[in-house]
């Protein structure tokens, strides 16, 4: 069906079924208010002690100064962390991850990319994800996980010196803590793009159909 059949006759048409239940779609918009709020804090916090030979611009930054920042970024942790719990577990436990997100095969990796640069690439059933898409989901879902574990390794390096360890000490957890965030911006340009290319996706993240 093309494009523009599903678009006008969405609700009269078998495309009328929920595409994201509602937990989906709350836990996501939920998640994309956290997350600009972990970022933004973040650099704030990153500028009190770059990492490298640049800072952010005041003007994309979150809480001022390092202790505002800081009690941005944990204040947030707890939305983000709870908010994700939630997606993760029911993601696992409703089977919605092994139906949407694999199996993940490089050769349809590799075709489904050639064809969404020539683009070729269909979005008839937006229930279905490309290979793609599942890649890019199943990366930032992670992406999300080692965010979290980096965090705790470098907030509290003492009590939860293990994990500091494995992470390769504080110093090296806070470069895994900062390249991870980059990972979280790159997917969201390309996402935030992918959604107004294809803007009956967005609709059926926000309204379901
Ligand atoms: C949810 C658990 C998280 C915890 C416990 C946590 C904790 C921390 C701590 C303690 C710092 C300060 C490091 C320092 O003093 O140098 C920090 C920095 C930072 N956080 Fe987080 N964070 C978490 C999640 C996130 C998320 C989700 C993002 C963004 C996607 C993020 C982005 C940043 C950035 C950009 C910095 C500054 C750069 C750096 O030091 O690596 N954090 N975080
Ligand atoms: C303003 C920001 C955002 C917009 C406009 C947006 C838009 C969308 C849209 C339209 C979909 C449906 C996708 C499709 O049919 O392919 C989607 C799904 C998804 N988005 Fe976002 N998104 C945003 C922020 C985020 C953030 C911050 C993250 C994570 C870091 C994220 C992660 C995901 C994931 C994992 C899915 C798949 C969810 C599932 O099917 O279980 N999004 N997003």
């Amino acid at each position: 069906m093309t494009a523009e059949a599903t678009g006008a006759a969405t609700v009269s048409t078998s495309t009328g079924r929920t595409i994201h239940p509602a937990w989906v779609r709350i836990t996501h918009w939920v998640n994309a208010v956290a997350i600009v709020m972990m970022i933004g804090s973040g650099w704030q916090i990153y500028n009190a002690s770059p990492l490298f030979a640049f800072e952010f611009s005041k003007t994309i930054t979150l809480g001022d100064w390092l202790a505002g920042a800081l009690l941005w970024h944990f204040a947030a942790m707890w939305l983000f962390v709870v908010n994700g719990l939630v997606y993760v577990v029911l993601g696992l436990v409703t089977g919605r991850f092994r139906r949407k997100l694999l199996p993940i095969r490089p050769g349809a990796v590799v075709a489904d990319m050639r064809a969404a640069l020539k683009g070729q690439l269909a979005h008839d059933d937006l229930s279905i994800y490309n290979a793609v898409q599942k890649l890019l989901y199943l990366g930032v879902i992670l992406a999300g996980v080692v965010m979290v574990l980096s965090g705790l390794a470098i907030w509290k390096p003492v009590q939860l010196q293990e994990l500091t360890a494995v992470l390769g000490g504080y110093e090296s957890a806070s470069y895994v803590h900062f390249f991870a965030m980059t990972a979280i911006v790159g997917f969201l340009v390309i996402h935030i793009v992918m959604a107004f290319v294809v803007p009956k996706s967005l609709r059926a993240m926000i309204i379901a159909r």
